[in-house]
């Protein structure tokens, strides 16, 4: 049997500790590290840090067999393997929206003084155009090794909830080097995919940092132009359910992504749009996409809509009413709240002076401890218990198979928002809740 490749996973966070348990399952010998010495024992336990539907089932194999283990030492990682993947974080920096590169940066810093031989080091973080080749230079510098340590960029597109699937089943590799020894690396990486028919993209580095960016960007400006039109559809009297099922037939424009609601939040598209038009900036074509600006602005409008319709129907005012609201996660499946959509409103509502209870199926711990003033339940019941509205602010399927009846007996009113348009009016209309959704009548 031919020797398996060993590939090392920089930053075991989201990204990382998907990457390196999905290698492993792969059948690659995998050592993921972190300077976080918690994260890396809690990983070297089989204990995923986050929740992510079949991580921990990966760990849980792939652990006892050695194929996948977890360090905190570069120097061992350096010395071990024949690829290193970075896979660190890039959040916001700060208002200005610009990404902030010091883990992608320390990353480099850390593993190039130990590159002794010649290595490919490939990242996989979201980072402005422009930055590979910054760290290349950094890299180059700095190992041993000299320009024999060679760096490429191939950006990964998993979405948080379905992480395992998108990294064993991704719809396309796209790397960006002109290094024949950092293609055929990444090449081998993901034969078997590629056998199975999944396109393999060789660009520049620029291009390849680009593609993850716009990716995003697009996807961003999909839901934001659907809220857009439940924003007109608000306005006109129409619908934007059945308008957004008449546009998916159109197979140049899709049905997926078009999922008028609260809008879009998570540790993903509202860093990246803001990120990339900072760096449009930067290169002098910030008129390019000023589009993303809209973006943003129609997306940070649904959420004033929500909180409008909630108090419209509790008779124009917060102060001292009681409000529950379902759901804190980003999206469904996740206990990410970054950027939430539904803590943000549930906040603002609370800093209006009502009286607000929050229920997640998943996120209560990282919510409490962001949001302590705000009041938790254990369920979707107790949430309920006394309230004067209710808004369905994250679409877990609970929420969706709510019963009306059952939940009317506890609530004070029968009002709620359907802030994602997950629930059937007719149905709910017809157990006496005086429903409203955003873009509906
Ligand atoms: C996203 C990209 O999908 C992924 O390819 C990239 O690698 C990282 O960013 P993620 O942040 O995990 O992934 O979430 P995603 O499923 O894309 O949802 C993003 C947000 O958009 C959520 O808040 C979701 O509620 C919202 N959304 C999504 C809508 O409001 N309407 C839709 O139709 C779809």
């Amino acid at each position: 049997e031919a020797e398996r490749m060993r590939v090392s996973v920089i930053g075991t966070g989201y990204l990382g500790a998907t990457t390196a348990a999905c290698l492993a399952e792969m059948g690659f010998d995998v050592l993921g590290v972190d300077v976080d010495e918690a994260k890396v024992e809690m990983l070297r336990r089989g204990r995923v840090p986050f929740f992510e539907p079949g991580l921990d089932e990966l760990l849980t194999e792939n652990l006892p067999t050695g194929r996948l283990r977890f360090t905190t030492s570069f120097a061992e990682v350096a010395e071990f393997a024949d690829l290193h993947l970075i896979c660190v974080g890039t959040p916001q920096l700060d208002d200005s929206g610009a990404a902030d590169l010091s883990y992608v940066n320390s990353a480099v810093d850390r593993l190039a003084p130990h590159l002794h031989r010649p290595t490919v080091v490939v990242g996989r973080s979201t980072v402005p155009v422009g930055t590979a080749a910054t760290l290349a230079a950094r890299m180059a510098a700095l190992a041993p090794v000299g320009a024999e340590a060679e760096l490429g960029w191939s950006p990964e597109f998993l979405r948080e909830s379905f992480g395992v699937k998108d990294t064993l089943q991704p719809n396309r590799i796209v790397i960006g080097t002109d290094s024949p020894r950092v293609e055929k690396a990444v090449r081998a990486l993901w034969q078997q995919q590629i056998d199975e028919g999944v396109p393999f993209l060789v660009t520049d580095m620029q291009t390849a940092e680009l593609v993850k960016v716009s990716a995003n960007a697009f996807l961003a400006t999909k839901i934001s132009f659907i809220n857009a039109m439940a924003e007109v559809s608000e306005a006109a009297g129409a619908d934007v359910m059945k308008l957004a099922e008449a546009l998916s037939h159109d197979d140049r424009i899709g049905g997926k992504f078009l999922g008028p609601g609260l809008g879009f939040g998570g540790g993903c598209l509202p860093k990246d749009i803001r990120a990339f038009m900072a760096r449009a900036d930067e290169l002098g074509v910030e008129p390019a996409l000023s589009f993303l600006r809209e973006v943003d602005a129609i997306n940070q409008r649904r959420r004033a809509r929500t909180i409008d319709i909630a108090r419209q129907l509790i008779g124009g005012n917060f102060a001292g009413r009681t409000v529950t609201v379902l759901g804190a996660a980003f999206k469904p499946n996740s206990d990410d709240i970054r950027d939430s959509p539904a803590l943000d409103v549930a906040s603002t509502i609370a800093s209006l002076g009502a009286h607000v209870t929050v229920y997640d199926p998943q996120a209560m711990d990282r919510a409490r401890e962001e949001h302590p003033q705000l009041n938790y339940a254990p369920s979707m019941m107790e949430a309920a218990e006394g309230a004067d509205v209710v808004l369905l602010l994250t679409e877990w399927t609970e929420f969706r198979e709510a019963n009306p009846e059952k939940l009317g007996e506890v609530v004070t009113q029968r009002k709620i928002v359907d802030g994602r348009n997950a629930l059937d009016p007719t149905y709910w209309r017809s157990s006496g809740w005086i429903y409203r959704a955003l873009g509906r009548q």
